[in-house]
């Protein structure tokens, strides 16, 4: 599938679950927040939202990817960080989890102009359910009836979709690594049945840069970041990758799957890895060990740009 490729892609970390004032900036590519520069504090919360930049001959297209859990940490950030909700051009939903939904109406609300463009997979509306040790948790329904009457352009898809044409959104992600598995405790409900929930909604939003390669950013990665990436290799036909970014939800598959996902991500060989939300501290820590020259830490506020070149 071809899609064009850009000047620059710059991703914003506007919510995830993360913020260390001692990790580090890499001039030119990740640029951490001087937290006495900003206007207010930043808040960290388990969610995610990105916001996602792509620079086309200079003509910038601004996407929010995922709305965080609720809108306190969305609209903490955004003034923190001083971006107004009118200047973002689309929103993408990398999956129907509401740790990455919870904004998303206020935000849809707080806008004025005409509707916006959204884009999701048509089963981000089925009820989910998660099964922890410490119980049953759900359903969480994201209402389409709620969301067609909010001003909205509506883009559902089920397999490969553009995002204002300059961007691709995967569609159900094409499973080939055989390691990567959802965990049972996942489940949603079809048609009033339950089941499992293997996760055709989520799908990775990806770029091409100039001479960079692919960037492909996640939500929760539950159908595996290496999985993930490799798909959108074979959908875009490049296999060079700039930046691999997202949640990518590993530590409670415990230490074979970390593994595995660590040789995964070796293979590919991303210029650079930068994982956060739902990651887990144990696998980021085993991330960081094992790539301690291209792996960092998502923290809220932060900024990674990949520049063509
Ligand atoms: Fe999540
Ligand atoms: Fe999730």
């Amino acid at each position: 599938m071809k899609i064009p490729a850009l000047q620059a892609v710059t991703v914003e970390i506007l919510v995830d679950n993360f913020f260390d004032v001692f990790e580090p900036s890499r001039p030119g590519i990740v640029e951490r927040v001087v937290p006495g520069r900003l206007k207010k504090p930043l808040l960290a919360a388990h969610g995610l939202a990105y916001l996602i930049t792509l620079n086309r001959r200079g003509k910038l297209s601004r996407i929010l990817m995922d709305a965080a859990n609720s809108p306190l940490p969305l609209f903490n950030n955004l003034e923190a960080l001083e971006h107004d909700v009118n200047d973002i051009d689309a929103v993408a939903l990398s999956h129907g989890h509401p740790d990455h939904y919870g904004g998303l109406f206020e935000f849809l609300a707080k806008r004025t102009g005409g509707p916006i463009p959204v884009y999701l997979h048509k089963d981000v509306f089925l009820p989910k359910i998660l099964i922890t040790p410490r119980g049953r948790i759900g359903p969480w329904v994201l209402s389409l009836a709620q969301l067609v009457v909010a001003n909205v352009e509506l883009n559902e898809n089920l397999g490969p979709q553009l995002v204002l044409d300059q961007a691709l959104l995967t569609g159900t992600v094409e499973t080939t690594t055989g390691y990567e598995k959802p965990l049972p405790g996942f489940r949603r409900q079809v048609a009033g049945q339950e089941e499992q929930d293997l996760f055709p909604d989520e799908q990775a939003l990806v770029a091409v840069v100039e001479g960079r390669g692919l960037v492909v950013i996640g939500g929760c990665s539950h159908p595996g970041i290496v999985n993930m990436v490799k798909y959108a290799q074979k959908l875009t036909g490049i296999n060079k990758v700039s930046l691999v970014l997202g949640g990518f939800h590993l530590t409670p598959h415990g230490d074979e799957v970390i593994q595995h996902t660590i040789q995964g991500l070796r293979e590919i060989n991303p210029e650079l890895i930068m994982a956060g939300h739902c990651t887990g501290f144990k696998a980021l820590t085993k991330l960081a060990v094992a790539f301690p020259d291209n792996f960092m830490v998502s923290c809220v506020g932060t900024k990674v740009m990949v520049v063509g070149g």
